[in-house]
């Protein structure tokens, strides 16, 4: 059978417009996470970022949307508008590791405090009308915090509890920490989903003849470096690296396009396009060189002198 493929949330990068366009040159992702919302008591339906998840506007593989609070009445309320908008289920997001978002008690702010995530779930699951599926790294400071909430966890119905097994003192760097993954899988009752570094079918093969129970996978930077890794993982056609490129070459005109019609400003879609390249430029060897290059773009007529070289260069 199968694995399933979750498309990570990556903030800055797998909006609306990415995730739709993504599910039309690539194959193999089964949903995408959306990047987190983080509700408040003055957040009204017609707000922007609830907007990017109509229904209609979402025309791609699932999604399931994220949230991030501390707040289980604020989480409750906008859960619960996501699910008469269409979706059964969303994610809370315990990983968020910056120092704003932790310093708040929000994101991975709330691993070291089992207590407050228990009384969060005691007080949600109840009266949530969607599913809920969480999304945690294995501490703030230390890996083995989420080895007291595995156990907090199993107390309730949950979807999937997604781990990226790293502190968030880590940020996105260092070593994952896979024991302490084994640790918090054996100790789960839930469907664990495994995140973190899957750039290549090595890492994944590594990694799936290692936690043989993990069905679902995600990828974040990895996917969007490579995005025939999913359809790679789940068939074994091939296509050429030719093939490859104008792929990419249609998905970035397809992007550039879209993006064109809502960032007025040129220095707008030119930051926009430079933030996708920071992952996207991982499918080329002179991922560093092609970078460089764009970064140094500042208007709109020279980024499309730049990327239209790059990419005749590539074939
Ligand atoms: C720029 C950036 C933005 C991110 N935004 C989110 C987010 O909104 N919600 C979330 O749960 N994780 C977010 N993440 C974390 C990723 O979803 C993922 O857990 C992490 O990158 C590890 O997986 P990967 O190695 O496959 O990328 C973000 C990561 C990066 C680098």
């Amino acid at each position: 059978m199968h694995p399933t493929i979750y498309l990570a949330p990556i903030q800055g990068i797998t909006d609306r417009i990415y995730r739709n366009l993504f599910s039309v040159y690539f194959r193999g992702v089964d949903a995408a996470f959306a990047p987190f919302i983080s509700p408040s008591k003055k957040m009204k339906p017609d707000n922007p970022q609830i907007r990017e998840l109509e229904p209609d506007l979402n025309t791609g593989v699932p999604v399931i949307p994220q949230i991030m609070t501390s707040s289980p009445e604020d989480f409750t309320a906008l859960a619960n508008d996501l699910f008469e908008m269409g979706y059964g289920t969303v994610n809370w997001n315990l990983g968020c590791p910056f120092r704003m978002v932790v310093k708040k008690g929000r994101g991975a702010g709330m691993l070291c405090h089992p207590d407050r995530i228990e009384s969060f779930l005691e007080k949600t699951i109840p009266v949530l009308k969607p599913k809920l599926s969480i999304k945690l790294r294995t501490g703030l400071k230390c890996s083995d915090e989420a080895l007291r909430l595995i156990p907090i966890f199993n107390r309730f119905d949950l979807d999937d509890l997604i781990i990226h097994p790293r502190t968030a003192a880590q940020m996105y760097g260092g070593d994952v920490d896979l024991e302490m993954f084994e640790r918090c899988l054996n100790l789960s009752k839930h469907r664990v989903v495994y995140n973190g570094d899957i750039y290549s079918m090595e890492d994944f093969n590594t990694l799936a003849s290692r936690f043989q129970q993990v069905k679902t996978w995600m990828i974040g930077r990895g996917l969007i470096g490579n995005p025939f890794l999913a359809e790679e993982i789940k068939s074994d056609i091939k296509k050429t690296r030719h093939e490859k490129v104008q792929i990419i070459r249609e998905f970035h005109d397809h992007l550039f396009e879209e993006y064109s019609k809502i960032l007025s400003g040129p220095a707008h879609i030119t930051n926009k396009m430079k933030e996708i390249w920071t992952y996207m430029a991982g499918f080329s060897e002179n991922a560093e060189k092609i970078r460089k290059k764009i970064n140094k773009t500042h208007h709109r007529d020279a980024y499309i002198g730049v990327v239209n070289k790059i990419f005749d260069e590539l074939v």
